[in-house]
C-alpha cells in the first residue's frame, strides 16, 4: 500500500504525543518531518517535546523548530492543560537528535519541493508556521495535498466562549490559511469533544506497550476531561480522519475567522446554513462515530511499541 505522506505541524502537548504516535505506526501514513509552534507551552518546550518523542520511540524523523509567538498576538499557552512541560508525567530521557537547522517554515517548504508527490499538512497546534509558509513560499501550494487541520468549532471554543485554542492563539494566521484557497478539512470541537478515550480503554494502556505505559502517565496529567471521566482527543481525530473519514460527517461550509472583535477574535464562524452567500473553503467535520473512533484507537496504538 502507498502511504500518504504528511508533514505534523505540532505544539507537543499531550494529546499531540498520541497524535504522533498513532501517525507514526500507521501502515498509512508516513510522517516526512515535524514542526513545532509555541502553543500549548513555549516553542522550546514544544521542541524539546518533539524530540524527547522521537528519541522515546528511536525514530529519525527529522523535527524544525517554528516560531516562537504568533504572527501579531503575545503567546499564549495551555500548561493547565498539559503541565508545565507540556507533557507533564513521565521520564523522557533527553533526546538523542537536535532539531535541524532551519525554521519550521523553510523546512516544510524545503519538503514539499523534495517530495515526488503532494504532502498533506496536518497541523494540530496553532497555524502560525503555515501562513508564515505561505505568505513567503506561496508558489508553494500546488505542492500541497490538503490541510487537515484540529482547530476551530462551529459552536462553542475551548479558550474563550466562542473561540477554540489553535485558532484562538493565532487568528491571523488561521484567517491567512482559510483564505489561501487550499484543500482544508476542519476538525474541530464539533467532532473532537466527542473524541474521547474512556476510563475503561485508559486503564488498559499500561499494560498495552511501552506507548501505553507513557501515555497512562502523561494522560494522568492531561486536564481535557479526567482520568475517571474520560479523555478528550483532540489532535488524535485529526489523524482518524486521515486513515479513517468513513467515521466523520463533513460537510462543505464557508469558514471566516474573526479577527477583530473584542471578545470574538480566533472564533470560526462556520455558514453551515449557506446564509453569507460565500463560496464554502472548508470541509467541516460535524459529527463522529465514537465508538468506531475508540475501536480505530485500540487499533491504532497497538501498533505502537
Ligand atoms: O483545542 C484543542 C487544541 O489545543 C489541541 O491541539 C490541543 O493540543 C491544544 O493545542
Ligand atoms: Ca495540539
Amino acid at each position: 500500500m502507498n502511504r500518504l505522506p504528511v508533514i505534523i505541524d505540532t505544539d507537543p502537548g499531550i494529546d499531540d504525543a498520541v497524535a504522533i504516535a498513532a501517525a507514526l505506526f500507521s501502515p498509512q501514513l508516513e510522517v516526512k518531518l515535524i514542526s513545532t509552534v509555541s502553543g500549548n507551552v513555549s516553542v522550546e518546550k514544544t521542541t524539546r517535546n518533539a524530540l524527547q518523542l522521537m528519541t522515546f520511540w528511536q525514530q529519525s524523523v527529522p523535527v524544525a523548530r517554528g516560531a516562537a509567538a504568533p504572527l501579531l498576538r503575545p503567546a499564549r499557552d495551555a500548561s493547565n492543560v498539559h503541565g508545565e512541560s507540556g507533557m507533564a508525567g513521565y521520564p523522557f530521557a533527553s533526546s538523542e537528535q537536535c532539531a535541524i537547522d532551519k525554521p519550521a517554515f523553510l523546512a516544510i517548504y524545503d519538503c514539499l519541493l523534495a517530495s515526488e508527490e503532494p504532502i498533506t499538512l496536518v497541523t494540530i497546534g496553532p497555524l502560525t508556521n503555515i501562513a508564515m509558509l505561505l505568505a513567503q513560499y506561496p508558489e508553494c501550494k500546488p505542492r500541497i495535498k490538503r490541510i487537515v487541520m484540529m482547530g476551530g468549532s462551529s459552536g462553542r471554543g475551548n479558550l474563550t466562549p466562542n473561540a477554540e485554542f489553535n485558532i484562538a492563539v493565532d487568528p491571523e494566521a488561521a484567517a491567512h490559511v482559510f483564505n489561501s484557497g487550499l484543500d482544508i478539512v476542519m476538525c474541530g470541537l464539533d467532532v473532537t469533544n466527542h473524541a474521547m478515550l474512556t476510563p475503561e480503554y485508559l486503564a488498559t494502556l499500561p499494560g498495552l506497550n511501552r506507548t501505553g505505559e507513557m501515555l497512562h502517565a502523561i494522560f494522568s496529567h492531561y486536564r481535557s476531561g479526567s482520568m475517571e471521566t474520560g479523555l478528550r482527543m483532540h489532535d488524535l481525530t485529526a489523524i482518524a480522519f486521515l486513515v479513517k473519514p468513513e467515521l466523520f460527517r463533513t460537510q462543505a461550509c464557508f469558514v471566516a475567522v474573526e479577527t477583530q472583535g473584542e471578545y470574538t477574535s480566533g472564533t470560526t464562524v462556520v455558514d453551515i446554513e449557506q446564509r453569507l452567500g460565500r463560496p464554502a473553503n472548508a470541509q467541516v467535520a460535524l459529527e463522529i462515530d465514537v465508538i468506531g473512533f475508540q475501536q480505530w484507537v485500540t487499533e491504532a496504538l497497538a501498533l505502537a511499541p
